[in-house]
C-alpha cells in the first residue's frame, strides 16, 4: 500500500514518486493551493494539492483533521524561503498525483499538536488511542520497546532463559492486597493474581534453570501514586550460585548497557553502594536522590536540655530524632516561601519547620542570626549547629524534630523538594545501591514484625542467631537499586534452607499450619536439594518513566488505569451478568 513512511522522506528522495499512508495532521488552504501535513509513526511531511488536478483537488477540499489518506505523489524541493528547519522533512514536499481517502474522522477530542498535553488526563485516558497518536506518546512507547529489547538481548547473551509463570495462582506476598479471581470449577475458591513471580522464580532455581528472567506483569491492589499502578511490569531475574556482589555487578552492567544503548548516557562503573543506615541518617530516605547535595545532620545531643519542648522532647525520646539541614544561600528565602515549605512538611506529619537565618555569623556571632527559636538555644547549641552544618553567612538552617519516622519522611522530602525547586541538582543520573537493610520492621498499629523486603529474603549468615535474641538488629542480604530518588529495583539472596524459612515465618507470626497452607509447596521444595539462589526485579515502568523524563508511569504505559484503579477506556471494572455470578456461586452484597 505504501512505499515510504512520511517522516522518512528527505531531499535524497527528490524526483522520486512515493506512496504514503497516514493521518491528516493539519490542512491549510493558501490562495488556491491546499497543503496537508500528513502524519505517520515516523513523522510529518507536507503534501501539496494543486488546482491543476481538479479531481483530487476537489477531494482534498473535503478532508479534515485525522482523516486517513493514501497519497501517491512526487517529491520535490520546497520553494526557496519556505523550507522548515524545525521539521526533518522540511526541505521537501510531495506534490500529490493521486489521492485516496481511506477513512474519515470525527473531530478528535484531543488536539494532536503541541496543545495535546493540555487535555485533561480523563479525556486522554478515555480516548487513549488518540492520545497515543501524539508524537510525544509515540516516542515514549518506542523508548519502552527499545528498553525491553535491549534487556532481552543483554540477558540472552548472558545465558538467561525467558520462562513464563502463571497469572492465575496463589497469593505471593509483596505487601499489597491481592486481586482475586473466583474459580468456577471450585465454587467458593479463588485464584490470586501474582504480586510478583517471586515463588515461581525460586522454584525455577530448584528446577536447575540456573538463570531465569521474565518481563512479567504484576498485580497489586494498593494505594496508587504517580509511580504506582495496580498492574505493572517487572524485569524479573533469578540466578543460582551467585553471591549478592556478583549479582549486583551483573545487574548494574545491564543497566549501564541499557543507558548506553538507548540514551547514549555513561553511568558510573561501579555504582556507589550505601548502607540503609547511612542513607537514613544523611538523607532521611532509603532511596535518596543523590543529585540533591543537601544533607540532614543530627543535633539531638545538643538539644537535650534546651528550654524548647519541641526539640527537647524528641531529643530525649529513643524513638525521636532532631536534625538540622543547611540550605546554602537560603537566607534569601522569603517569609512566604518558608511558610509554604512549612505547609509542605505538614503533609508528612511534621508539626512545624523551625529555621535559623545566617545573616552575619562571621562578624556578629549569634547577633548575626535571625530565628523565631533563637531565644531557646544556648550558645553551645548554636555553636554546635553552626559547626556541624557548616553554615556560613547567607545560608539558612532548617530543623525537624519529632519521631524519627516523621523527621525522616518530612525532612527527606523537603530536601528533595528544595533541591528541585531551587535548581540545585548535581549531575543528570545518580544511581546507587542501598544495602544492609534490616530484616524486619515493626508494624505501627500492631507492633508485629513484618519483613522489610519479603519473607523469603535471607538474613546475613553471621546474624541468623539474632533472629531469636534481637530481630530488629538482624540485617538481610537484600539490595535496592535507586536512581535519582526512585527505587527502580529491589532483590535479595533468598533463604534456601527449610529450617530458616520456618524460623522466619514463626517470627512473622505465621503459624506452622498457616505456613503449610499458604507456602507448603515452597517449604516442600526447599527439602529436595535447593541451590543457594537470589535475584532482583526492576520496575520497568519506573525505569522508562525516568529514561523518558515522563512525569508519571501512566505516561509510559499504553493503557494505564486511573488513580482509583479503573480503566476509563473500557469502563472496567464493571458489573457482570447474574448468570455469570450463578456459575461462580457468587452473590453480591451491599458493602457492610
Ligand atoms: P518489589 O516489591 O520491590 O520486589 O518490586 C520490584 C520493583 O517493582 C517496582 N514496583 C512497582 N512499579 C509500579 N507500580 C507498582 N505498584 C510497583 N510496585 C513495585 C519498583 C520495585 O523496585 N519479588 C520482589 C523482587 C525480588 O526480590 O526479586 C519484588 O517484587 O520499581
Ligand atoms: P511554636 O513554638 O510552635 O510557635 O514553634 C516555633 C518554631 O518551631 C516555628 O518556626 C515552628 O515552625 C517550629 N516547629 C514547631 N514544631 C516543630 C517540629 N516538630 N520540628 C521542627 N520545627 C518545629
Amino acid at each position: 500500500m505504501r512505499s515510504h513512511y512520511c517522516g522518512d522522506l528527505n531531499s535524497g528522495h527528490t524526483g522520486q514518486e512515493v506512496t504514503l499512508c497516514g493521518w491528516v495532521h493539519r490542512r491549510r488552504d493558501h490562495g488556491g493551493v491546499i497543503f496537508v501535513d500528513l502524519r505517520d509513526r515516523e513523522g510529518l511531511v507536507q503534501v501539496v494539492f494543486d488546482p491543476d488536478r481538479p479531481d483530487i483537488f476537489r477531494l482534498a477540499e473535503q478532508i479534515r483533521s485525522e482523516y486517513v489518506l493514501r497519497v501517491h505523489g512526487r517529491v520535490r524541493p520546497r520553494p526557496e524561503g519556505t523550507e522548515n528547519r524545525d521539521l526533518p522533512t522540511g526541505e521537501i514536499e510531495v506534490l500529490a498525483l493521486e489521492l485516496e481517502v481511506l477513512n474519515d474522522s470525527d473531530t478528535p477530542p484531543i488536539q494532536l499538536d503541541e496543545h495535546g498535553q493540555d487535555a485533561s488526563e480523563e479525556v486522554r485516558l478515555r480516548y487513549r488511542y488518540i492520545d497515543l497518536r501524539r508524537p510525544e506518546m509515540q516516542e515514549r512507547l518506542r523508548t519502552r520497546s527499545r528498553v525491553t529489547s535491549a534487556m532481552r538481548r543483554f540477558l540472552d547473551s548472558q545465558g538467561f532463559l525467558d520462562v513464563e509463570t502463571p497469572i492465575l495462582t496463589k497469593s505471593t506476598p509483596e505487601g499489597a492486597r491481592d486481586y482475586l479471581v473466583p474459580s468456577r470449577t471450585y465454587p467458593g475458591q479463588f485464584f490470586a493474581l501474582p504480586q510478583s513471580p517471586q515463588l515461581f522464580k525460586q522454584l525455577l532455581m530448584m528446577s536447575g534453570m540456573d538463570r531465569y528472567y521474565q518481563i512479567a506483569r504484576c498485580f497489586r491492589d494498593e494505594d496508587l501514586r504517580a509511580d504506582r499502578q495496580p498492574e505493572f511490569t517487572q524485569l524479573d531475574v533469578e540466578v543460582s550460585f551467585m553471591t549478592e556482589d556478583e549479582l549486583m555487578r551483573l545487574m548494574e552492567t545491564l543497566i549501564r548497557a541499557l543507558f548506553q544503548e538507548v540514551l547514549d548516557v555513561e553511568l558510573p562503573d561501579p555504582f556507589p553502594r550505601m548502607t540503609y543506615r547511612e542513607a537514613m541518617r544523611r538523607y532521611g530516605s532509603d532511596r535518596p536522590d543523590l543529585r540533591v547535595t543537601l544533607e540532614l545532620v543530627d543535633v539531638a545531643d545538643l538539644m537535650q536540655d534546651v528550654d524548647f519542648k519541641v526539640f527537647a522532647g524528641p531529643a530525649k525520646d529513643p524513638e525521636g530524632r532532631v536534625v538540622a539541614m543547611r540550605l546554602p544561600k537560603g537566607a534569601e528565602l522569603s517569609r512566604k516561601e518558608i511558610d509554604d515549605y512549612t505547609k509542605f512538611v505538614g503533609i508528612y506529619g511534621a508539626r512545624g519547620l523551625a529555621y535559623v537565618k545566617v545573616n552575619a555569623w562571621a562578624a556578629k556571632g549569634r547577633d548575626g542570626l535571625q530565628s523565631p527559636i533563637l531565644k531557646f538555644l544556648p550558645d553551645a547549641a548554636v555553636q554546635g549547629i553552626m559547626e556541624r552544618t557548616g553554615a556560613t553567612d547567607g545560608d539558612l538552617v532548617f530543623f525537624g524534630a519529632d519521631k524519627a519516622t516523621v523527621v525522616n519522611e518530612s525532612m527527606g522530602a523537603l530536601r528533595v523538594k528544595l533541591g528541585r525547586d531551587l535548581d540545585m541538582l548535581e549531575g543528570d543520573w545518580r544511581p546507587l545501591w542501598v544495602v544492609d537493610f534490616p530484616m524486619f520492621e515493626r508494624e505501627a498499629h500492631t507492633g508485629r514484625w513484618v519483613a522489610l523486603h519479603h519473607p523469603f529474603t535471607s538474613p546475613k549468615d553471621d546474624q541468623i542467631r539474632l533472629l531469636e535474641s534481637d530481630p530488629g538488629a538482624c540485617e538481610s542480604r537484600a539490595y535496592d537499586m535507586v536512581l535519582n530518588g526512585t527505587e527502580i529495583g529491589g532483590g535479595s539472596i533468598r533463604i534456601h534452607r527449610e529450617t530458616v524459612q520456618r524460623q522466619i515465618f514463626k517470627l512473622l507470626e505465621i503459624s506452622d499450619q498457616e505456613a503449610d497452607d499458604r507456602f507448603g509447596f515452597l517449604l516442600q521444595a526447599l527439602k529436595f536439594g535447593c541451590p543457594p539462589h537470589g535475584g532482583i526485579a526492576f520496575g520497568l515502568d519506573r525505569l522508562v518513566m525516568l529514561m523518558t523524563g515522563a512525569g508519571s508511569i501512566r505516561d509510559v504505559m499504553a493503557f494505564p488505569k486511573t488513580q482509583t484503579a479503573a480503566c476509563l477506556l473500557t469502563s472496567a471494572p464493571s458489573a457482570v451478568d447474574q448468570a455469570q455470578l450463578n456459575e461462580l456461586a457468587l452473590r453480591i452484597r451491599a458493602r457492610p
